[in-house]
């Protein structure tokens, strides 16, 4: 089985490593020996400590993927381009794809599923989603015969270590990112992790496995922790929830939704107690129940781990001449637009403290139809702080509620608008 690999950096060395280290093993599973063939990087020349020939190194990518020699392409390097070109190239040239990429899969996975399909080959990414821990497989195989109704999740690493420092130590975000940046949590620039972009475009990836419907990383309702403050850390504490950056995927009757958003959830939920830089999933269908998948979402190694899975799967399928079912997009459900899903909210507001200002809050909730759950005022001189926790009503009128709070002259401030979930 002749096996060409794109990207050699974080996780493709694992892959290199692991390939040599376990070959005997492959070998004994797959029925036949995995020989790499090539490896292309950017920078052919840079001294590797890895056990392959440095022969092996190329930059070109696509000359590589060409090559009618090679069956299974595995690619990570990651991005939309050239990683679509060289997949789309490999898949319509016959050859099986294994690859770590959740942006690509996320923004266009229908394009590599249609040409996996036409060719007749694999296109396994069990790595692109929450990485060692295998998800994507029980979803697509073990869960085929049930209706999964919610998928979950924590699903990014750095985020998930960011929010999990700030609620050990009270830090703030910026603080916290330090933190994760010097511990090579956060990448140099990590927009993608901190503004909710990586956690959405898997949660595209988890929603259209779980609900066999096309969704996209631009349909994925994304809002990111950065607002999230040590005040808005300590009201949860306060409320015996934790600040998680949960990715949710919801079937509703005729559609789904799926949305981005750090939320509380209150610490006796299962997701609460993830900390560090793990992820886990958590997924409800109707006959199976309650199902917690939990492990390293990121790293080499465990990234690596999924990777060579899915490449043992995909050369056994090769000697078999056959492969698995295609993309399962038969349901072709809508996505609901943000404003529709039901949520809680909780609200903290800087409130002069003086008669008539709890009836005029209450007045602003009732108009937009949306029923308080508690509320709880502490005083501060003339000034009180009032945390107000809503029941379920849909988002759109949960947002009218607080912007009208916002223009309200007895509202000093909103301190803190978040989403409760989990209960
Ligand atoms: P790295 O940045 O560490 O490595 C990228 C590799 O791709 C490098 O070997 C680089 O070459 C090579 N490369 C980049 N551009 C090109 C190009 N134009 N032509 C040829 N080679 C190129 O990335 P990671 O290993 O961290 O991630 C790889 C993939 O895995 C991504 O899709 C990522 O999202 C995904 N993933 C990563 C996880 C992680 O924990 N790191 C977890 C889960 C998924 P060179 O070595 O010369 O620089
Ligand atoms: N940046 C990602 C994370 C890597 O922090 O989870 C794994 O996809």
């Amino acid at each position: 089985m002749k096996v060409a690999l794109l990207g050699c950096g974080t996780v493709g060395a694992e892959v290199v490593r692991l390939l040599h280290e376990h070959e005997r093993d492959l070998t004994a599973r797959i029925g036949a020996p995995l020989e790499l063939v090539g490896v292309a990087v950017r920078r052919a020349g840079r001294t590797r400590d890895l056990p392959i020939d440095p022969a092996l190194f190329t930059t070109d990518a696509l000359g590589l993927v060409k090559r009618d020699d090679v069956d299974v392409v595995v690619e990570v390097v990651g991005g939309i381009e050239p990683a679509r070109t060289w997949l789309l190239e490999a898949l319509r040239g016959g050859k099986s794809v294994v690859t770590a990429n959740k942006a690509l899969l996320g923004e266009d996975g229908a394009t590599l599923h249609k040409a996996a399909a036409e060719a007749g080959v694999d296109l396994y990414y069990e790595a692109s989603v929450a990485g060692a821990i295998p998800l994507l497989r029980p979803l697509r195989d073990s869960l085929h015969g049930d209706r999964i109704t919610r998928v979950t999740g924590i699903v990014n690493g750095t985020t998930n270590f960011i929010l999990s420092s700030m609620d050990a130590t009270g830090a703030g975000f910026a603080e916290a990112l330090e933190e994760a940046t010097a511990l090579g949590y956060a990448e140099a620039d990590p927009t993608a992790d901190v503004e909710g972009f990586d956690a959405a475009a898997k949660a595209a990836i988890l929603a259209s496995m779980a609900f066999h419907t096309r969704v996209t990383a631009a349909d994925v309702h994304r809002e990111g922790i950065t607002e999230v403050t040590a005040a808005d850390v300590a009201s949860a504490k306060a409320m015996g929830c934790t600040i998680k950056l949960l990715c949710i995927a919801t079937k509703l009757d005729d559609a789904v939704s799926v949305r981005v958003h750090p939320a509380m959830i209150p610490r006796t939920h299962p997701l609460a107690g993830v900390g560090d830089a793990f992820n886990a999933v958590f997924v409800e269908a109707e006959a199976a129940g309650q199902l917690m998948f939990y492990g390293r979402g990121a790293g080499g190694a465990p990234t690596a781990s999924a990777v060579l899975g899915d490449l043992v799967a995909v050369s056994r399928n090769r000697l078999a001449g056959t492969h698995a079912a295609s993309e399962s997009a038969y349901a072709d459900l809508p996505v609901r637009p943000i404003g529709d899903a039901l949520t809680r909210y909780h609200i903290s507001l800087d409130v002069a403290d003086k008669a008539g200002v709890l009836a005029a809050v209450a007045g602003v909730f009732a108009k937009h139809g949306v029923s308080i759950a508690t509320v709880n005022q502490s005083g501060r001189g003339n000034q009180a702080v009032l945390v107000i926790v809503t029941h379920a009503a849909a988002d759109r009128a949960l947002a009218a509620t607080v912007a009208e709070l916002r223009a309200l002259d007895i509202v000093r401030a909103v301190a803190s608008v978040l989403r409760v979930e989990g209960e």
